[in-house]
């Protein structure tokens, strides 16, 4: 796909669809992370001498209404604090009567404030596409959605290309997945088996060993006959488990870390899995299981990650994760993360600068590894024809 580095932006307007959805707590942003990762491509086309318009959604707001809460004033002032510089919100900006100076930002107000924009609408892309030169897609985390501002837009831009996180983003994921120094260890963490199914799928196709963590693991360990107690897992899923756990290798819990009930207060009890009672949750893996997959992190050359392994937002029932966490960070392996909890974790136990790859997608991250096309990659293809 041609890409933005390819263009030279000297006095264009140029539009940028980033994704800085990020959480924003008291009209403060609590987690920077997306934002850091949009700033190299926005100052790539300032110092071009483009005219910049950045735009993103923030949260989920009934389409089409204003909405104070899910306004990104927040993330515009963030960024003019990183940048030093005043950076203007511009609130209705569909119709455009509105300037932008050379070497100047201006964010768009969220784009799900306009109606049409889920929808993919086409009058409201062909307004977007009418205000600039240049329509670059950065937003790797939402590129797995067909809406205006990330999919139409480009249909009708005169120029449409990929921003260097976008393109970082593709580059990375595909070579972990396309040809991965082995042996390439996966790990899948949560609570449901239905929500990643297609992802374990795929992972198995791929990779040489398959650790789950979370309900996901307790569904598995339900497969290979163990007493789960009350812990969530889900029993129709029991088959799907069985067939995964023969075509791929998945190192399975000796212990695990149990306790009566859901609370931040519960005390961690550790059992072998053959001793989890019929009135027992399970909240994480055991130091047993911890040595266990700490050992196939230190032989794999690539690693994947996406979950926790435990309920690590509970300090007692966080080992697990945390021990995972470290193994990763230590290991020489080309290791490459994604999604929220994922992300939150990665935070919670300081390894960031440890990963070797930290995707900013979600839902587009897990789509990516499905090895579903994302829509608005498919569109940037189609346009460089
Ligand atoms: C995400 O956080 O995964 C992306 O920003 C997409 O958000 P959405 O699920 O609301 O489309």
């Amino acid at each position: 796909v041609l890409k933005m580095t390819d263009l030279d932006l000297a006095g264009k307007r140029v539009l940028i669809r980033e994704d800085l959805n990020v959480p924003v707590k008291d009209g403060k942003v609590t987690s920077d992370a997306r934002i850091l990762a949009s700033l190299p491509t926005i100052k790539l086309a300032l110092e071009a001498g483009a005219k910049v318009m950045a735009t993103s959604h923030l949260g989920r707001p009934t389409e089409g209404e204003y909405d104070e809460q899910f306004s990104l004033k927040p993330v515009a002032d963030y960024i003019g604090n990183l940048l030093g510089k005043e950076v203007r919100l511009i609130k209705d900006w569909v119709e455009g009567g509105f300037d932008v100076a050379e070497g100047e930002l201006v964010i768009l107000e969220n784009v799900r404030f306009n109606k049409g924009e889920k929808k993919d609408d086409e009058a409201l892309s062909k307004k977007m596409a009418a205000l600039c030169d240049v329509y670059v897609m950065d937003a790797f985390g939402t590129a797995h959605r067909a809406q205006a501002s990330t999919h139409g837009v480009g249909k009708f831009a005169d120029v449409a290309c990929a921003g260097p996180l976008l393109a970082g983003e593709l580059d990375a994921l595909g070579k972990a997945l396309g040809n991965p120094e082995r042996p390439m260890c996966a790990i899948v963490g949560g609570s449901k088996v239905s929500t990643k199914l297609t992802v374990l799928e795929s992972l198995s196709d791929i990779c040489d060993q398959l650790i789950v963590g979370g309900g996901i693991a307790n569904t598995f360990l339900a497969a290979a006959g163990h007493n789960v107690g009350k812990s969530l897992y889900e029993a129709d899923l029991i088959p799907n488990a069985k067939a995964l756990m023969e075509k791929v290798d998945v190192p399975m819990p000796v212990d695990v870390i149990c306790g009566k009930k859901f609370d931040e207060n519960e005390p961690a009890v550790v059992k072998l899995v053959s001793e989890v009672e019929d009135d027992d949750m399970i909240f994480d893996v055991g130091p047993e299981t911890q040595k266990l997959f700490n050992e196939v992190l230190k032989s794999s050359k690539t690693i994947l990650w996406n979950g926790p392994v435990g309920v690590f937002e509970f300090d007692q029932f966080g080992e697990g994760t945390r021990s995972m966490s470290l193994a990763i960070a230590e290991s020489e392996a080309f290791s490459i993360a994604g999604g929220g909890d994922t992300l939150a974790a990665i935070d919670k136990y300081g390894i960031k600068d440890k990963v070797s790859y930290i995707s900013t997608g979600g839902g587009a991250f897990l789509e990516f590894v499905e090895g579903k096309k994302l829509p608005a990659v498919a569109m940037l293809e189609e346009a460089s024809k």
